[in-house]
């Protein structure tokens, strides 16, 4: 019975054999009934014909013919009554049948209509397990990721305009006030304009590569890297910065590290993406340290800071793209638009690795880690 429910062909063969069926049951149905009325009426007028003493008199229908005529005159007769009646009910039962079978691949007909005409909500029953139904479960989950799809397209929409709007409300504010005589025109007030601008096009930039991470449109350029070169280059990068905020940049790796198959210039961007957050969200004077160890047959990198935390409700949502803990002191504190940890996301879980984040709370200092397999 399982096997019948999960094979569509088993159930086309059933439905074919129960028309067949049908029809003979009705044949040989109706021939037992009809038989005995068509043969005596046939017979009937033969026997009188031979009771009046010979061929040619009589009113019978069976008048003037042999035995043999009347008999296959009468099968013919009951057989047209039977074959009619036979196959009208096969009709009905096919009928019936061919209906029950397509029902489904008309409702799935009628649902690509309606997605194909925008309505990514429209979904299907699924009865049984056979080939429509898990056609119907697919066609399910198939709808369900294009209205994930679609709605992370409207939202992405929206993000990236309201995070166009800020650095453009602000440029055209600066202009409108010089034009009005409201806002002096000297080079503190283009200095402003200018890093607005320069905002914005960081900004532009960070969306062109959050795009080609998230639509997997880069290629990784695998080679043995040794963990201590990715560190000193993220470090050499950073120390400007580190500088400027007073912040003591502190590498702590073991020496015998085994070397892992990476695309270098991608961990690199993870890396500084980690550390500049790190001295980004630190108050001057404070600490960052980069971490590597061995956990198996894994990397782990950490960057811990002494900065100002993460509230343990925001940490979920930290790798979410525009994601940001507190939107105005991020903008105050240098202006990051909560791409970076995306970004860092993408390129970690494109190299297999997984990447978190700890944090005690506000102020008590972060902890951000990433993973990577050693490839022997
Ligand atoms: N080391 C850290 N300490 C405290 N908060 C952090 C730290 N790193 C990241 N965050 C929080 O996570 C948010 C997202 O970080 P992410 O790097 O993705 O974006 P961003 O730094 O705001 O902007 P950008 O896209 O320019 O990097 C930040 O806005 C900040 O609130
Ligand atoms: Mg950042």
């Amino acid at each position: 019975m399982k096997y019948i429910r999960e094979r569509l062909g088993a159930k086309l063969f059933l439905a074919n054999l129960a028309v067949i069926l049908a029809g003979v049951a009705v044949l040989a149905i109706t021939i037992q009934i009809t038989i005995p009325t068509v043969f005596t009426r046939h017979m009937s007028g033969m026997d009188q014909s031979m009771m009046n003493g010979g061929m040619g008199v009589g009113q019978g229908q069976g008048y003037g013919r042999t035995l043999f005529e009347n008999f296959s005159a009468s099968m013919f007769e009951a057989l047209l009554y039977a074959v009619s009646a036979s196959v009208l009910v096969a009709l009905l039962v096919s009928w019936f049948l061919s209906r029950r079978i397509v029902a489904p691949i008309r409702t799935l007909t009628e649902a690509t209509q309606h997605i194909a005409e925008g309505h990514y909500d429209e979904r299907v029953q699924s009865n049984g397990s056979d080939e429509i139904a898990q056609l119907a479960a697919r066609f399910n989950q198939m709808t369900t990721q294009l209205e994930q799809v679609e709605s992370m397209r409207l939202q992405l929409i929206g993000d990236v305009t309201h995070e166009l709007r800020t650095p453009l409300t602000s440029i055209k504010g600066y202009m409108e006030g010089i034009v009005d005589g409201v806002i002096p025109s000297t080079p503190e007030t283009f200095d402003q304009i200018h890093h607005e601008a320069d905002r914005l096009s960081r900004l532009v930039d960070d969306l062109q590569e959050l795009s080609r991470v998230e639509a997997k449109a880069y290629s990784l350029d695998f080679h043995a890297v040794a963990v201590s070169n990715l560190i000193q280059t993220t470090v050499k990068r950073l120390s400007p910065q580190a500088k400027n905020k007073d912040i003591k940049f502190q590498i702590n790796l073991p020496v015998d590290l085994p070397l892992i198959q990476v695309d270098e210039d991608r961990i690199i961007q993870v890396l500084v993406n980690l550390a500049a957050n790190a001295i980004q969200y630190t108050p001057d004077g404070g600490d960052v340290i980069i971490t590597a160890l061995r956990q198996e047959d894994e990397i782990i990198i950490t960057v811990r800071d002494s900065g100002i935390g993460i509230p343990a409700d925001h940490i979920k949502n930290l790798f979410t793209r525009f994601y940001r803990v507190d939107k105005s002191r991020s903008r105050n504190a240098g202006g990051g638009s909560g791409i970076g940890l995306t970004i860092a996301r993408h390129l970690v879980e494109a190299h297999g690795g997984r990447i978190w984040v700890e944090s005690k709370g506000d102020g008590q200092g972060s902890t951000f880690g990433f993973s990577l397999k050693i490839v022997r």
